[in-house]
């Protein structure tokens, strides 16, 4: 079943940034560029997370400017005009109208009437929130705008005297996702462990890497999921021991593993699940040993989710279970307490166990307030990821260890008593996984 955002809600969204915005002031937000590939050909088009949060409109070429208090309307939109030549080059344009109507903006302009209009919405404004920092190019077009104010003081125009960056506050509403997100982000996850399972079924040896990943594509684009939320990582061997490996170009190999961190977008919100499984369909002993530790560490990591925790419960709690494991196979020496408090692990888990996810992989949220973590609360979306790669160089281990990477990931959102898995069904443990390979 389709799962979207109902225009209501981007209009709340507006709502509630505005409530948040200082007396006096306006936001100004630009939509994502286009970006060439390549002479005549452009990279498929990725609204900016922000402008589509607040606006759910997917050209280029716009701006949104919300002036809290205006009278004849607070949000407004500068947008491409309807072209009847372009559009049967290029595609339907929205227009002034159809933002209008069908995204419940207040009022459209043309983008190219933007020099002439804007600087006159800004004026009287004292306080101009906009991704600051983010592009020099847009930064430079609002010192322009400013600049144009400026002109005027004489004439009694007020410029603004202030610019704060955006970002403060509307990630802090990212960061908490409402009932329709939560629906779109399990379709996401729902798309992705189907996809996870044909890829799982698939695996052979003889094939390479980039079988299972088109095996992936071919899962999210027959539901959907026109992109991947990044580039999927199907890593077999030693290959599993490269976080970010995405080249896919290996052959899999009876007796080796393969590491596939891939998730699908559904409606700009991203999934990220990551499972590990031996191509032959069955675990090795060594690759038992180690996957039952990572497993062990996901539980443990999931328990911790839940309100009155903060962000790092869950991490130490990974930390802990993973450098025991390697202490009791001998991989690690010494007691636990050392072990953490030397962070001997690092070399054989590097990474932090999650990250905040939305409509970026890695998604926006403070994850400390001053210096406190940040405690979770219901509606806050994360992963939780543990893994242990022994690096097939490391001549500090037994040989028998070396080269075998594995990361389990799932997707959760902390409900008012714990967390919701939108990702446990692809199979985890190593009975499930040999069933479902065997099968
Ligand atoms: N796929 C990127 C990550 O797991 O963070
Ligand atoms: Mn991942
Ligand atoms: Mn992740």
């Amino acid at each position: 079943m389709a799962a979207t955002i109902p225009v209501k809600e981007f209009n709340e969204r507006r709502r509630r940034l505005m409530d948040r915005m200082a007396p006096e002031s306006i936001a100004i937000l630009p939509a994502a560029p286009e970006r060439v590939r390549n002479r005549d050909v452009l990279h498929p088009f990725r609204q900016d997370s922000d402008f589509h949060y607040l606006t759910g409109f997917n050209e280029p070429e716009a701006v949104l400017v919300l002036i809290p208090g205006r009278e004849h309307g607070e949000s407004v939109l500068f947008c491409r005009e309807r072209n009847p030549e372009k559009e049967l080059w290029d595609g339907f344009l929205v227009g002034q109208e159809g933002a209008i109507e069908n995204y419940g903006l207040d009022d459209a302009f043309p983008i190219a009437d933007i020099d002439d209009i804007l600087p006159g919405m800004i004026e009287g404004r004292s306080r101009v929130y906009y991704p600051l920092g983010k592009d020099t190019g847009f930064d430079a077009r609002v010192m322009e705008w400013v600049k144009m104010i400026r002109s005027k003081v004489k004439s009694g125009a007020h410029p603004p005297g202030e610019f704060v960056a955006l970002e403060h506050l509307l990630h802090d509403l990212r960061l908490y996702k409402s009932p329709a997100e939560i629906k779109v982000m399990a379709k996401a996850g729902e798309i992705s462990c189907e996809a996870h399972k044909r890829a799982m079924k698939r695996a052979r040896k003889g094939g390479y890497e980039y079988n299972l990943e088109a095996e992936l594509i071919h899962t999210f684009m027959d539901h959907g999921a026109r992109s991947t939320a990044y580039p999927s990582i199907v890593g077999s061997g030693a290959n599993g021991c490269i976080l970010h490996y995405i080249e896919n170009s290996a052959p899999l190999k009876e007796g080796e593993l393969v590491l596939i961190d891939a998730g699908c977008e559904y409606e700009c919100y991203a999934s990220d699940i990551t499972r590990t499984f031996p191509v032959s369909g069955k675990f090795s002993p060594e690759q038992r040993a180690l996957y039952e530790i990572v497993l062990s560490a996901q539980y443990a990591a999931i328990d911790e989710i839940h309100p009155g925790n903060h962000w790092d419960h869950p991490h130490q709690a990974a930390l802990r279970v993973l450098t025991q494991g390697l202490i009791d196979l001998g991989i690690l020496s010494g007691t636990l307490e050392d072990a953490l408090e030397q962070q001997s692990y690092r070399p054989f888990f590097m990474h932090r166990t999650g990250h905040w996810l939305g409509m970026d992989v890695h998604d926006v949220g403070d994850y400390k307030v001053g210096d406190a973590w940040r405690q979770l609360e219901p509606g806050m979306a994360m992963t939780v990821e543990p893994g242990l790669y022994i690096a097939p160089d490391n001549m500090d281990v037994d040989e028998k260890w070396r080269g075998i990477g594995i990361r389990i990931e799932d997707d959760v959102v902390v409900t008012k008593d714990g967390c919701r898995n939108l990702t446990e069904a692809v199979p985890k443990t190593i009975p499930e996984i040999e069933a479902l390979m065997a099968d």
